[in-house]
């Protein structure tokens, strides 16, 4: 079976007058899933949605909604975030003084289950609870804002990730966030990952949000 490939539209870079379209244009031009990008103001340095913006984005479409926490206490907020419809919540390992049970949690919420990396953050780190996750992601960039460039030295931990997953039971996506466009997505895909994450790439693209996926699409073929 080929590999599959999926793109997560980051709703970052979105017009947020005009959420619930903006949602939809990128529904119709084939996202796979939307992501979320939650921020606190102390774990990254920038603030942005919470969990009424998870529920608005629910109330609008049912695509899988993919939240990423970018916060310093995720477990206070968890069952706020699962409540609001959110399906895939996704914690920072550097946030998370007890990982393991922060994902049972997260499970037990009913949510698929996620954990990040930043930039500078060894895998080791996860392969104890790896078949505890639905989804590992990698952050190539510095999390915080939109429209940074991609990291390139992040690939070989995607490929030493790739290789680890490929030896387990149970599949899991390997999603890579952080200044993905039409240059970089090609490379992210031959590292390993499978979910692509983006937000100026697709909000921002001059000709629109069609345009943007199916230019992000394109690589993947
Ligand atoms: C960065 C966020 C990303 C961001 C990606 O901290 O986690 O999801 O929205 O933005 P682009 O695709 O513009 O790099
Ligand atoms: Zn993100």
């Amino acid at each position: 079976m080929p590999p599959t490939f999926l793109i997560s539209a980051s709703i970052l870079s979105a017009d947020l007058s005009r959420l619930g379209e903006q949602i939809h244009e990128a529904e119709e031009a084939g996202t796979d899933w939307i992501h979320v990008d939650v921020m606190d103001g102390r774990f990254v340095p920038n603030l942005t949605m919470g969990p009424v913006i998870v529920e608005a984005c629910r109330k609008v479409t049912s695509l899988p909604l993919d939240v990423h926490l970018m916060v310093e206490s995720p477990d206070i907020l968890l069952p706020a975030f699962a409540k609001a419809g959110a399906s895939i919540l996704t914690v920072h390992v550097e946030t998370c003084h007890h990982l393991h049970r922060t994902l049972q949690t997260i499970h037990e919420l009913g949510c698929q289950a996620g954990v990040v990396l930043n930039p500078a953050t060894p895998i080791e780190l996860v392969l104890p609870i790896l078949s505890m996750v639905d989804l590992v992601l990698m952050m190539s960039v510095n999390p915080g804002y939109s429209g940074q460039s991609f990291m390139p030295e992040v690939l070989e931990k995607v490929s030493t990730l790739r290789r680890e997953v490929d030896e387990m039971d149970h599949p899991i996506w390997i999603e890579i966030d952080g200044g993905i466009n039409a240059q970089t997505i090609p490379l992210a895909r031959k590292a390993g990952a499978d979910v692509f994450v983006a937000a100026s790439a697709i909000f921002e693209h001059p000709e629109g949000i069609a345009a943007g996926i199916q230019l992000l699409r394109a690589q993947l073929i």
